[in-house]
Parts: C-alpha cells; sequence; structure tokens
C-alpha cells in the first residue's frame, strides 16, 4: 500500500449524507456573512462579528491566498446547495504530524448534528488521505455545543489551557481535545 504523504496536496472534496464540504470560494462571502454578521454565532469565536460584507471578503481572502498550510471547507447543505457554515483546519505543524480544527455553523441549522456529521468526515479525510497524527480542537469553557461536538465525532477532553486567548477583549480559559491516529483506528 502506497505511503499516504504528509499532507493534502490540493483540498479535497468531501461528500457526506447531507453534506458536500468543498473549498471555501469568495462566491461564498454573501451566504457566510449572512451568519457571521450574527453575535450569537460569533460570540465564541476568535474573529470579530463581520460588521460588512468586506470583512466577509476579507476573510475569504485571508483564507485563499494564506501561504501556510491551513484551509477552510464551506459546508454547502446538498438539499438547497447554500453555504451553511465553514470547518476548517489551521496550525499545520508537519514536524510534528499534527494539526487544529475549528468550525462555525450558522444558527437556523445548530442542534440537528451537521457540525458533528461535517467534523467526523473532515477527521477521516485527514487520517485516511495524510500521514497527520494528531488532529487537537479548542473551545471556550463557556461554549458547551462546541466541546459535545469534538466529543461526539470521538475526540478526548485533555484539559483547560488557562487564560490562554484573548476573545473579544477577555481572556478566556480554553478546553483542548485531540484524537490521535490509533486512537481513530479503533473507532
Ligand atoms: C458549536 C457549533 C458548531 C455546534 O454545531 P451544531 O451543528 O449545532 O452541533 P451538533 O448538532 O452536531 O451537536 C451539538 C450538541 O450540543 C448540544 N448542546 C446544545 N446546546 C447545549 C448546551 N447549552 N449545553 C450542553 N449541550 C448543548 C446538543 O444537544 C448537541 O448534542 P446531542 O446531539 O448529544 O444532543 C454551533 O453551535 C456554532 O457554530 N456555534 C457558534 C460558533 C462556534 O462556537 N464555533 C466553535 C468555536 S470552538
Amino acid at each position: 500500500m502506497a505511503t499516504a504523504p504528509d499532507f493534502f496536496v490540493e483540498q479535497p472534496t468531501i461528500v457526506t449524507d447531507r453534506l458536500l464540504l468543498r473549498p471555501i470560494a469568495m462566491s461564498d462571502a454573501q451566504e457566510i456573512y449572512e451568519y457571521c454578521s450574527r453575535e450569537e454565532v460569533t460570540r465564541f469565536v476568535i474573529f470579530p462579528t463581520h460588521q460588512s460584507i468586506a470583512d466577509t471578503e476579507a476573510f475569504i481572502t485571508s483564507v485563499i491566498t494564506n501561504d501556510e498550510r491551513g484551509m477552510v471547507w464551506a459546508i454547502v447543505n446538498k438539499q438547497s446547495n447554500t453555504v451553511i457554515g465553514t470547518i476548517g483546519v489551521h496550525k499545520v505543524e508537519l514536524q510534528h504530524r499534527k494539526l487544529e480544527v475549528g468550525y462555525a455553523l450558522s444558527n437556523n441549522f445548530w442542534n440537528k448534528g451537521i457540525t458533528t456529521e461535517a467534523l467526523k468526515a473532515v477527521i477521516q479525510t485527514i487520517f485516511e488521505q495524510t500521514s497527520i497524527n494528531r488532529i487537537e480542537a479548542l473551545a471556550m469553557i463557556e461554549n458547551p455545543p462546541s466541546t459535545k461536538v469534538m466529543e461526539k465525532a470521538g475526540m478526548k477532553f485533555e484539559g483547560v489551557l488557562r487564560e490562554f486567548v484573548s476573545i473579544k477583549g477577555v481572556t478566556r480559559n480554553m478546553n483542548i481535545y485531540s484524537i490521535i491516529r490509533s486512537e481513530y483506528h479503533k473507532m
């Protein structure tokens, strides 16, 4: 069997029962702005609430032109063919064969298992198509829905990173979760 590359040579498109995860594009700006402009959605994430579509376009530009290895998928609802969220990988450290995942979903679609479905598929694709060994995710301790998603996707709680980041001007404790390759094969 051929050895998997260190990381994706090209960003793959991923299909699940309800979702299409495909590389984010500038044409997604309006649909992403729709939910990233809501404080309810951005309260627990590092990026500020988008004030105008220019903020969303700047976000997409930073993703598309990023010269690190990070990549973001648009979460497309297959039924309506609309973008309802994003999921991405960043802080890719090939030397340590690890990376971090992050996600945000329009609140119109919360609590339907959608992010869990997307995260499971991204974890599977990373472990099946690359040599990455460890996938991490962080969430504010005040954000139980996010840690629930991590648990449902097979990630394990490792601890609390104390006063780890400043989010919207407040220094926050973050829960850290991870899944490692050997556990994935046991799932
Ligand atoms: C966190 C987020 C991505 C979850 O997406 P989602 O598609 O609704 O997640 P899922 O439906 O797959 O799972 C959510 C789980 O949290 C649970 N949950 C929801 N509110 C909860 C609460 N207040 N306390 C505890 N659990 C809660 C749900 O019941 C569900 O678990 P279940 O399937 O066992 O019932 C979504 O809420 C979001 O985008 N939030 C804003 C951005 C954000 O916080 N991103 C993550 C930054 S780390």
